[in-house]
């Protein structure tokens, strides 16, 4: 399975990912090739790691493209090159075209820090202590034309305690996010099927 992962920050979800396949971690190595790492962002703390461990990682500064259409356009170019199987959002702050997207349909995921469809969009940690869940969590889902709304992959919870601010309870759902994106590419490379939007995942094989 390759992987291309889209960054713009931190970058400590694509880390995740490339220790479970680095690494043996709870429940097995994940089977997967990260073939490129891209970011938007020259500082991007994610692309400095990438190339520490030395991925093919690439900044196409989206500040340097005369309009949005010409560096989704580069960005294409070089995920086309890389022949991924899956196109893993990490923290990419970059609204996708609906031509990107049908391009790659049912190959891009993303990963969110709440339960979609509760709380889609910027701060969703902070939405959720505003609103007083006692649960919230993260999701892993395809990408469809909308915000934070294609069929959903993997979802897991965390309480969300009394005295939580959107920073404490952003630590908590990030310690799962971590888990459910290597979870949820695990599950895909069993095989899927999506009806609907239902993403239906195959058994593991005995
Ligand atoms: C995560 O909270 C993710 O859910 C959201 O952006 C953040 C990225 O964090 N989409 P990192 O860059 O992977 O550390």
């Amino acid at each position: 399975m390759r992987l291309a992962i889209l960054l713009s920050g931190r970058g400590s979800n694509f880390q995740a990912i490339h220790e479970a396949i680095h690494e043996t971690v709870q429940g097995g190595t994940l089977d997967a090739e990260i073939a490129l790492v891209l970011s938007n962002r020259p500082d991007a703390q994610g692309i400095q790691r990438a190339r520490e461990y030395g991925y093919d990682a690439h900044v196409i500064d989206h500040k340097t493209f005369a309009n949005r259409a010409a560096h989704e356009e580069e960005v294409l170019r070089r995920l086309d090159a890389a022949h991924p199987d899956f196109i893993v959002l990490a923290g990419y702050m970059r609204l996708l075209s609906p031509s990107f997207v049908e391009r790659w349909r049912n190959r891009i995921l993303n990963i969110h820090p709440s339960l979609l469809p509760a709380f889609p969009g910027v701060d969703a940690q902070a939405q959720a202590v505003a609103y007083g869940v006692k649960v919230s969590g993260c999701t892993v889902h395809f990408v469809d034309e909308h915000l934070d709304a294609g069929p959903i992959i993997v979802q897991r919870t965390v309480p969300v305690h009394e005295d939580d601010d959107a920073s404490t309870l952003a630590a908590r759902i990030l310690e799962q996010e971590h888990a459910a994106y290597v979870e949820a590419l695990r599950k895909l490379a069993r095989g899927y099927r999506i009806e609907g939007r239902r993403v239906v995942l195959s058994p593991p094989s005995s």
